[in-house]
């Protein structure tokens, strides 16, 4: 019975999340300005233009750069950051996308089998290029910072060498946060070495925001709020109606979500792209707890990106 019930929550859930994030935005395409982005077309190769997350990732710049995003071990980028890769390789942002590994996730000695599926993954996630180093995977080990940040400064000077450009304002470079999603040590360090990096050199840098418990696993029930919050604000008469009756709950949530942080969120078409890496690409991965992970995380539906400064 209580099966029964959990399932009906899910299924509501879904549904909705479904229209809050894919149907919405198709049936009302002009309620958001989307700028220079509204006149290019094609899902395929555009920043869509239906998407809830244009707006942001305009106003935030996260275009017309070299992203290099440094992950810990193969599988971190399908298992953490899919919603921001497919939204960052959209054609029409013109990014060029470098994953960065700093393990083959040797720890059980399936390094190799490991490093060729996130080959595979960053094929179908779209990304321009994939490096694999060689840190040992360790989840008992806290990676030397100082080497760390060698690492970063050879990765970026190959990126500027092959592209041809000096400049650091055309590089952005996203990582874990200080608590490194699941405190995993080993993520922990690479956020430090790129936070060291940020400071030394002023290059932009975003880190993967770890939410607490209760919200990582909730699924689609705070990313539906989140999105429906967000299409309140966008309507006037809804805002009018409630300042009139007083209520300023709904600011102080908006407030909450749109502040400082960008929020990356996937749709129907990018859910999918992320539940095959996982189950498809990355399988040497799937032992049964990972099914929970990718039915329950609010990683596989959402992102929250905060400025490292
Ligand atoms: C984005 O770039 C524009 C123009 O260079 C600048 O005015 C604006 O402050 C930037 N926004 C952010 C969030 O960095
Ligand atoms: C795309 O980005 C590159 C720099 O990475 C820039 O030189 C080029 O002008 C951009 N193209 C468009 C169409 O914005
Ligand atoms: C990190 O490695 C450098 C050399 O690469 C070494 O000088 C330094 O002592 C190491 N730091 C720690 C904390 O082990
Ligand atoms: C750009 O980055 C390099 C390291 O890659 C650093 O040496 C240089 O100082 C940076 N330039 C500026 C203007 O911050
Ligand atoms: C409306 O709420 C504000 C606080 O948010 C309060 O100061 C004010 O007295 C309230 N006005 C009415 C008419 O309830
Ligand atoms: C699925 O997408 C969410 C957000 O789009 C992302 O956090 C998650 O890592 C992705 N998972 C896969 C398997 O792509």
């Amino acid at each position: 019975m209580g099966l029964l019930k959990v399932s009906y929550i899910v299924t509501l859930t879904t549904v909705l999340w479904v229209v809050l994030t894919t149907l919405f935005p198709n049936i009302f395409p002009g309620y958001y300005d989307h700028g220079d982005m509204q006149n290019k077309d094609g899902y395929l190769y555009s920043a869509y233009y239906n998407s809830l997350n244009t707006p942001s990732i305009l106003k935030n710049n996260l275009t017309d750069s070299h992203i290099l995003l440094f992950t810990a071990h193969p599988d971190d980028e399908s298992m953490f950051f899919t919603p921001t890769i497919t939204e960052l390789t959209k054609e029409n942002y013109n990014n060029t996308f470098h994953l960065i590994c700093l393990s083959n996730g040797g720890y059980d000695g399936l390094g190799s089998i490991r490093e060729r599926e996130l080959r595979k993954a960053a094929r179908v996630l779209s990304i321009d290029s994939v490096k694999v180093l060689d840190y040992v995977d360790d989840i008992n080990v806290y990676w030397n910072i100082s080497d760390i940040v060698k690492s970063i400064t050879d990765e970026i000077n190959n990126v500027k060498r092959e592209y041809e450009f000096e400049e650091n304002k055309s590089l952005i470079l996203l990582t874990f946060d200080q608590d490194g999603v699941s405190s995993h040590p080993n993520h922990k360090s690479v956020y430090q070495a790129v936070k060291t990096y940020n400071k030394l050199t002023n290059t932009r840098a975003y880190s993967l925001k770890s939410w607490n418990i209760l919200v990582k696993y909730s699924g689609m029930l705070f990313t539906n709020i989140e999105v429906a919050m967000k299409w309140l604000a966008k309507c006037d008469d809804i805002k009018s109606f409630l300042s009139r009756i007083n209520i300023s709950l709904l600011d102080h949530i908006i407030a909450d979500i749109s502040k400082e942080s960008i929020a990356i969120y996937s749709d129907l078409n990018s859910l999918f792209l992320n539940f095959s890496t996982m189950t498809w690409v990355h399988f040497s991965q799937i032992v049964w707890f990972r099914w929970i992970w990718i039915f329950s995380s609010k990683y596989m539906n959402s992102n929250e990106l905060v400025p490292i400064s």
